[in-house]
């Protein structure tokens, strides 16, 4: 699997996927790093890891499908076939998702389809809910909608603040992200057959 990671938060979920591959557990290259904050402390992940990283500031864009077309065109330049969202907080239109069909993997710090969209786990945490978790899915029009490919559990501590809540969450992230990424390859090879 040839990956191109779309990410613009501090790069956690990246260095998870990384190390996965260096173990031996994912077979998988990272072949690009595409960030949308020119803050994102992802450049610096990548950059350990060697990836090479493109910035596509959303702001430059004249529309969500120009911003998509951009994306195709670098992934498809860095010879990458699956879209791994991790960290992303742009929504993607059909332009990108039809590009890469059942090749686009998103993930949300929630049980989808519990609390989808912005601010996840404060939405949890204000709802009382005693678990949450995180999703790994197949990516579709509607936000945080799509098949779901892989999920954990992380229940909700009566002293968590965000903060906290969303640590013990990222652990989790980090097991069943690369777990989920390998899966969806077993799965397309699978319907290859
Ligand atoms: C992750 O927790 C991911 O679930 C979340 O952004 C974080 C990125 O962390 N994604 C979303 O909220 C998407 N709606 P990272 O930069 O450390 O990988």
């Amino acid at each position: 699997m040839r990956l191109a990671v779309l990410a613009s938060g501090k790069g956690s979920n990246l260095a998870a996927i990384a190390n996965a591959i260096a173990r031996g557990e994912l077979n998988a290259t990272i072949q690009v790093v595409i960030y949308n904050n020119p803050a994102a402390g992802v450049v610096q992940k990548a950059e350990h890891y060697g990836i090479p990283t493109v910035l596509l500031n959303h702001r430059t864009f004249a529309s969500r499908e120009a911003l998509d077309t951009a994306i195709i065109e670098t992934v498809q330049a860095h010879q990458a076939d699956w879209v791994i969202m991790a960290g992303w907080m742009r929504r993607v239109t059909a332009v990108l998702i039809d590009a890469f069909p059942r090749r686009v993997l998103n993930i949300h710090p929630s049980l989808l389809p519990s609390f989808p969209g912005v601010r996840a786990v404060e939405q949890a945490l204000a709802a009382g809910t005693k678990i949450t978790g995180c999703t790994v899915h197949y990516v579709e029009l509607v936000v945080d909608s799509g098949p779901i490919i892989m999920q954990a559990a992380v229940p909700v501590l009566a002293d968590d603040t965000p903060a906290t809540l969303q640590a013990r969450i990222q652990v989790q992230e980090h097991q069943i992200y690369p777990a989920a990424i390998a899966l969806a390859g077993q799965a397309q090879l699978t319907a290859a057959e």
